[in-house]
């Protein structure tokens, strides 16, 4: 069996080699398998990138009898055929020598017409590199250009990168990129994936952005980019997932965004951007990671999210909110996590998200809620210190789970008080609170706070109103 496969496989590479060489005699009869001009190219190239200054010396023929893991070439289909050099891949991954500290991007890359990926990775180290306009361009064969991780990479994306028609993965992250995105980049109507993260770009997002027809990943994370998102990234009807977080983007979300029905990411992070937050975006039904914390939206939880049916992250950490938790949420099926931590929402924790089946995490913390924390027991018990409600003063409890070890709501949530200052009935009986916890409600709850001195209500008067404020809210 493992024999006869052996043979077949000769077999097969004996056809193979025969239809590959046999067709490619020069005028000596010597199988020809490159064109001098390429082979030079490439071997400028490598020169100006390795350390190993014996590359061309030790792979003379990089197609055939001395490959290099990192070069990969295929047969064209002129008569007679040949071979080119199709793909140039520099990175720590392969068993490759390192990049020389005076490594750059050789303009001998133009000998190499049928390259169709070029990827670099932590290359350009020490000393600084430039993209030279003329490296690209309309004659460019380029498919895949992948430049990552090189941190003296610098300088500006040149305008004739949007040349590349034929381009499909650009990747220029984590270099020290400035300036500005060119803005005939609209024209890279083939382009599924931009990945411009991590560098020091700045200026707006261009409005030509919307010519990018075939986008399905755009990523402009930490980089310095400022002013409004535009319009027109409504028109990118392909895209699954955006991310811009960790700028200085200003203004209100364009409604247009709601029309972008496939996007599964949108993280909006670490921005200024403003609100109300428009409801078209209700209508991003396949939406499933909706991140925007540290934002002054300064708005309120719109009642649409509730919409969303397969959104599994709701993160607004940050953002200003204001106004209750809408009852909306609990329709969320999928939700696994929802932090609104750190804004100013009033009103109850409504007990109904507690029901949903896949949240995990839920963190209320630093906000104004107030009311009697009704969550349903199991879901307290799975959640443990998952469930983060620290920092609202106004929270209380009367079920004494609230106060178990693994619970992280543990120290931090006061006993609900009834009007004689003790412990509501649901409280059992060997669990009752130590003096200092009954007085902390008194500090805390900020119905409390208003019976001032002057107050025509009295203390009395206030603990039974505070005592009806939570039966209420438990019985809803
Ligand atoms: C980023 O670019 C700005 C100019 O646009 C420059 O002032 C700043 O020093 C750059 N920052 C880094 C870390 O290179
Ligand atoms: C929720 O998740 C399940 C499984 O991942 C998926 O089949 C379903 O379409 C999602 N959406 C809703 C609304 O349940
Ligand atoms: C939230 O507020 C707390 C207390 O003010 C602060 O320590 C924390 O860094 C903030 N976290 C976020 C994510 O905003
Ligand atoms: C919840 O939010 C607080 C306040 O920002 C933060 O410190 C904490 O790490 C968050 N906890 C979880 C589990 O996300
Ligand atoms: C907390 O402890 C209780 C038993 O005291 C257990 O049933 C529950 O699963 C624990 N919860 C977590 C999140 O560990």
């Amino acid at each position: 069996m493992a024999s006869s496969s052996v043979s077949l496989f000769l077999v097969g590479f004996l056809i193979f080699a025969q239809e590959v060489f046999a067709e490619m005699p020069d005028s000596d009869g010597i199988p020809l398998e490159m064109e001098k001009e390429e082979l030079l190219g490439i071997f400028e190239v490598m020169d100006a990138l390795l350390e190993d200054s014996e590359w061309a010396q030790e792979h003379p023929q990089p197609c055939t009898e001395t490959p290099w893991p990192g070069v990969q070439c295929e047969i064209g289909d002129e008569d007679p055929p040949m071979f080119h050099v199709t793909k140039i891949h520099i990175g720590s991954d392969i068993l490759s020598p390192p990049c020389k500290s005076s490594a750059t991007l050789s303009e001998s890359l133009l000998k190499l017409p049928y390259l169709r990926t070029l990827s670099i990775f932590s290359c350009f180290a020490t000393s600084p590199v430039t993209l030279s306009p003329n490296l690209f361009g309309a004659f460019s064969s380029l498919d895949h250009l992948a430049l990552v991780s090189n941190p003296t990479l610098t300088g500006e994306i040149p305008q004739s990168l949007a040349q590349i028609s034929s381009l499909r993965v650009l990747s220029l992250s984590q270099n020290n990129l400035q300036g500005k995105i060119p803005s005939k980049i609209g024209s890279l109507v083939s382009l599924e994936q931009l990945d411009f993260s991590y560098n020091n770009l700045s200026g707006q997002i261009p409005e030509e952005i919307g010519g990018l027809e075939s986008l399905t990943i755009l990523d402009l994370s930490w980089n310095a980019f400022e002013g409004q998102l535009p319009y027109s990234l409504g028109e990118l009807q392909l895209i699954q997932k955006i991310d811009l977080s960790s700028n200085r983007l200003t203004g209100r979300l364009p409604p247009e965004i709601g029309k972008l029905n496939r996007l599964v990411l949108l993280d909006l992070s670490h921005n200024l951007i403003n609100g109300p937050i428009p409801e078209t975006l209700s209508g991003l039904e396949h939406l499933e990671y909706l991140v925007a914390d540290t934002n002054p939206f300064n708005t309120e939880v719109p009642n649409f999210v509730g919409k969303l049916m397969n959104l599994k992250t709701l993160s607004f950490s940050e953002c200003g909110l204001i106004g209750p938790l809408p009852n909306s949420l609990s329709s969320l099926k999928n939700l696994t996590a929802l932090s609104l931590n750190n804004n100013s929402l009033t009103g109850t924790v409504p007990p109904n998200l507690g029901t949903l089946p896949s949240l995990d995490l839920l963190n209320l913390s630093n906000n104004q809620l107030t009311g009697e924390l009704a969550l349903p027991e199991d879901f307290v018990e799975r959640l443990g210190k998952r469930l983060v409600l620290r920092g609202n003063n106004g929270l209380c409890t009367s079920n004494p789970l609230y106060k178990k070890d693994n619970i992280s709501t543990n120290v931090i949530t006061p006993w609900c008080l009834n009007p004689r200052g003790t412990k509501t009935d649901k409280t059992l009986a060997g669990e009752h609170p130590t003096e200092s916890e009954r007085v902390k409600p008194l500090d805390q709850n900020p119905i409390q706070k208003r019976s001032s001195a002057g107050s025509p209500w009295s203390n009395e008067k206030l603990n039974s109103f505070g005592f009806v404020l939570c039966f209420l809210s438990l019985l809803l």
